[in-house]
C-alpha cells in the first residue's frame, strides 16, 4: 500500500519543476493530485503524463477568484482535501537593489511567492479541517533563511517561514501539520536554463572553476539537486511518517543556510 493511499492533494506550479516531480511521486504513493497551473500548455501535459489520477485546473494563483475556483473543481471531482502544497514560486532577474527595483517587481514577486500560500490556505484550509486533519507544504528557499541580494524574493521567503509556524500553530487542533521546504538549487529546466544553458553565467563560462562558485560544489557538495530530492521530502511531510513534524522549514540546501566554510583554494 501507497504512504499516501487515499489521498488528495492540491499542488500549485505543478506543470513544470518540483511540483510536477511531486505530484508523480503523490500518485505513485495512491494519492490524488489536482494540478494547479498557470500554463494551460504544461498543465495539460502533466495531467497527461500522470493519468487518470491527476485534475490540471488552469490557475493564476496570485488571483483570489481563480485560487478559490481551482480548489472547488479540486473537491468536486475527487470529494475532499488532503495536502495543500504551495509550490508555485521563484525570483526575478529584476529583484536587485532596493533603490534600484521597480515597485512592480516587488508586487509581482511578493504576489507569486507569499500572497498565492495564503490564498491557498484560505481556501483549502476548510476543506482540511472538513477531512478531519492534514498536512500544508509551503515553500521557501534558502535565500529566505540568510540575507541574499535578492530583497524582494528574499523577503517573500523569509515570510514563508515565519508564516509556517504561525498556521502550524493556528490549526494544531484541527490536526493540521504546515511545514516548509526551503531548498538550494534544484535542477528544474528553469534552473539549468538559467544557470546552465543559454544566457547562463555557466553556458558563458562553463570552467570547473565557475562551476564550482555558482554551484558551491565544493564547499557544500549535497546543496545541489534534481526535483525528485525535494518530491521525496514532500512524500514524507505529506505522509504520516512525519507526524511529529510541524511548523518548521526542512532546509533542502546542503548545509548552505546552517554553516560558513572557508575554502582553502
Ligand atoms: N529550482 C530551484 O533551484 C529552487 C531553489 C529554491 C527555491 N525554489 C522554490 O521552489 C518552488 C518551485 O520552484 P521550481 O524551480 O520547481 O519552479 P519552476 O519554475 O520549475 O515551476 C514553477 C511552475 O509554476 C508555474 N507558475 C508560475 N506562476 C504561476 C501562477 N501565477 N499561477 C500558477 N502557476 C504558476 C509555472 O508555469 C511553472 O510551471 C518555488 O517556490 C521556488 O521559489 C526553487
Amino acid at each position: 500500500m501507497g504512504r499516501l493511499e487515499g489521498r488528495v492533494a492540491f499542488l500549485t506550479g505543478a506543470g513544470a519543476g518540483i511540483a510536477k516531480a511531486t505530484a508523480k511521486a503523490f500518485v505513485r504513493e495512491g494519492a490524488k493530485v489536482i494540478i494547479a497551473e498557470i500554463s494551460r500548455e504544461a498543465g495539460s501535459q502533466a495531467e497527461r503524463e500522470i493519468g487518470e489520477h491527476s485534475l490540471f485546473v488552469e490557475t493564476d494563483v496570485t488571483s483570489e477568484e481563480s485560487v478559490r475556483y481551482a480548489i472547488s473543481a479540486g473537491v468536486d471531482r475527487f470529494g475532499k482535501l488532503d495536502v495543500l502544497m504551495n509550490c508555485a514560486g521563484g525570483s526575478l532577474q529584476e529583484d536587485v537593489p532596493v533603490h534600484e527595483m521597480k515597485l512592480e517587481i516587488w508586487h509581482q514577486t511578493i504576489a507569486l511567492n507569499l500572497l498565492h500560500p495564503f490564498l491557498s490556505c484560505r481556501y483549502g484550509i476548510p476543506h482540511l479541517i472538513k477531512a478531519g486533519g492534514g498536512s500544508i507544504i509551503n515553500f521557501a528557499s534558502h535565500l529566505g533563511m540568510i540575507g541574499s541580494e535578492k530583497p524582494a524574493y528574499a523577503a517573500a521567503k523569509g515570510g514563508i517561514v515565519s508564516f509556517t509556524k504561525t498556521l502550524a500553530a493556528q490549526y494544531v487542533d484541527h490536526g493540521i501539520r504546515v511545514n516548509a521546504i526551503a531548498p538550494a538549487i534544484v535542477r528544474t529546466e528553469r534552473s539549468i536554463q538559467r544557470w546552465e544553458t543559454g544566457n547562463g553565467i555557466l553556458a558563458k563560462d562553463p570552467s570547473p572553476a565557475m562551476r564550482a562558485r555558482i554551484l558551491k560544489q565544493k564547499l557544500y557538495p549535497f546543496s545541489v539537486g534534481e526535483p525528485d530530492d525535494i518530491a521525496s521530502i514532500a512524500v514524507f511531510l505529506a505522509s504520516d511518517e512525519s507526524r511529529m513534524i510541524t511548523g518548521t522549514t526542512i532546509a533542502a540546501d546542503g548545509g548552505r543556510s546552517s554553516y560558513l566554510k572557508i575554502s582553502t583554494d
